[in-house]
């Protein structure tokens, strides 16, 4: 599948898709939503897709934002429309796919592109990288779960601070804040991104899938996280991965989960 926005590569079980408006500073449109919600899905469903990794082409921007010039001229419908559209089909969607999706944050992540960057499971970002939700510079909030995950995330002073400044932080302090969980060198982000992807592909993606189900029921109101955890950590006993990986360590041999 070819897409107008968005270029997909595949190498062994990890599958790259970079959002590909470099002029608009990969400003997510509702094209590149619907793109996003399709590769996703695509990559969701497939069983030789061990880990996604999403990323901005280009040297400046990993997603500069929602596309401002889209929605210049929305109504209250239109706006909140937006807002529960994308939310469904894009950031609610990622963060509870059933495979890890990494986030190469390679240059601006700002307003839905910070918010892209949150609904990924894993964050890491290069040295150029800037941080922030400066939709308020703009007489909007931000619409795409920024205001709830940037506070699970950081806490709610840090997220008070940068949604009312509509400041940008630096790679180095948004690691210092726990927003990313590395930051390295332009050259060498998309390697990390590709070791941390092989260390996961190595274990059983039905267990992956459990984890993401039992670490997101932390942020869902009215779950008991612990009770999800027992109910997953069950059901993983009834499994031939669960077999797989005990029999290989007791046979001292490593565990093959996708034979
Ligand atoms: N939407 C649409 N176009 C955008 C864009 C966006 N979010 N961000 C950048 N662009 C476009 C610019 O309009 C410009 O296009 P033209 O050449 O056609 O004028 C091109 O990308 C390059 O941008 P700049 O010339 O502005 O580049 P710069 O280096 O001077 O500045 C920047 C970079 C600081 C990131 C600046 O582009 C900027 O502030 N962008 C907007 C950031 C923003 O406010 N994001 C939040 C969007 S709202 C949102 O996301 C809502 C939500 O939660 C749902």
């Amino acid at each position: 599948m070819s897409y107008n926005n968005l270029l997909t590569e595949r190498e062994g079980l990890i599958l790259k898709i970079t959002i590909n408006r470099p002029k608009q500073l990969n400003a997510l449109n509702k094209e590149t939503i619907q793109e996003l919600n399709h590769a996703l899905d695509t990559a969701n469903k497939d069983q030789d897709v061990g880990v996604v990794i999403v990323t901005g082409s280009g040297e400046k921007a990993f997603v500069a934002g929602a596309d401002i010039k889209e929605f210049a001229d929305f109504s209250i419908e239109k706006g909140q429309e937006l807002a529960a559209k994308g939310q469904e089909i894009l950031f609610d969607f990622m963060e509870f796919m059933s495979k890890p999706v990494i986030a190469a944050v390679n240059g601006f992540a700002l307003g839905g592109g910070l918010e892209l960057a949150m609904a990924a499971h894993i964050r890491i970002a290069s040295d150029n990288a800037r941080l922030g939700l400066p939709e308020v510079s703009l007489g909007v909030i931000p619409g795409y779960g920024g205001t709830q995950r940037l506070t699970q995330l950081v806490g709610s002073g840090k997220a008070f601070e940068m949604i009312t400044t509509a400041g940008m932080i630096s790679a180095d302090d948004a690691h210092k804040w726990g927003l990313v969980n590395h930051v390295v060198s332009r050259e060498e982000l998309m390697p990390l991104a590709e070791k941390i992807a092989g260390k996961i592909i190595k274990n059983s993606p039905n267990a992956i899938h459990a984890a993401i189900r039992a670490i997101n029921a932390n942020n869902v109101e009215g779950v008991d996280g612990f009770e999800v955890e027992i109910e997953e950590f069950g059901k993983c006993f009834g499994t031939p991965e669960f077999i797989e990986g005990t029999t290989a360590f007791i046979e001292k041999r490593k565990a093959d989960f996708r034979k």
